[in-house]
């Protein structure tokens, strides 16, 4: 299969993150394409021999999960995963991170939150100085008229996710929309995390301040993967 540049780097950096997922662990499956290659991996080393299982966090995970042959579980049965893989829209260089594009960053923060270690996959594009993208925010259908007011009071620049292949707003997993938010350069992420998940209404938000200290980035280059932080480089 030929890749594009970009797909090559988030193979590479796929499937590195699922070198590193040990025999007999319990491990978070992200979102999006990034994570695919790791599940691509995944599915072959579990004809190595690999035994281990997978907490989805979408419909999207858990179908192409099946498609590779991970066993799959939930959180009521592992209160606490090993580790998780996910991918992400933005990291910046102090590790938070911009998710959501795929509308899964509910389930994604809950399953990370669960989690010992958060390895993030992602192409050099994905790195930035600060975090600046577009802040995709879940909320409940009752809420998003008042929500939208009260982001909007904030700075931002609220827009309703509107689908493809579906006349009208995106419905997420959980049965709720999603607020695609312009902030501009956030400059205190972790500040306005907190700040949008106490309005009324909001379910989660794309904004990951809170796991800097577990997150390990493996950002694919093209010709090999480089870990953000160094010092946090796995024995590979
Ligand atoms: C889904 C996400 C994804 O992890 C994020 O959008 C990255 O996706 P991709 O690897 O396809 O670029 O947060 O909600």
């Amino acid at each position: 299969m030929s890749d594009t540049s970009g797909e090559r780097e988030k193979r590479e950096a796929g499937r590195y993150a699922a070198d590193l997922v040990g025999q007999g662990t319990v491990i978070g499956l992200g979102t999006g394409s990034t994570v695919f290659f790791a599940m691509e991996r995944l599915g072959e080393r579990i004809k190595e021999g690999l035994e281990f299982a997978g907490v989805p966090t979408s419909y999207q995970a858990a179908f192409r999960a099946r498609q590779y042959g991970i066993p799959l579980t939930d959180l009521d049965e592992n209160l606490i995963l090993d580790l998780t893989i996910d991918g992400a829209d933005q990291v910046s260089h102090d590790l938070s991170l911009i998710k959501g594009r795929g509308g899964a960053q509910v389930r994604e923060k809950i399953v990370a939150a669960a989690s010992r270690r958060l390895y993030i996959v992602v192409d050099e594009s994905k790195c930035a100085s600060h975090l600046d993208a577009v802040v995709p925010v879940e909320v409940l259908p009752f809420a998003w008229a008042t929500v939208t007011g009260r982001i909007a009071t904030l700075g931002g620049r609220p827009v309703l996710r509107e689908g493809q292949g579906k006349d009208g707003p995106v419905i997420t997993d959980n049965g709720n929309f999603i607020l695609d938010c312009s902030f501009g350069a956030l400059s205190d992420p972790a500040g306005m995390e907190g700040t949008l998940d106490r309005i009324p209404g909001v379910v989660g938000s794309g904004i990951f301040a809170g796991f800097t200290k577990k997150t390990i980035v493996i950002v694919g280059g093209g010709s090999g993967c480089r870990v953000l932080p160094p010092s946090r480089a796995p024995h590979h």
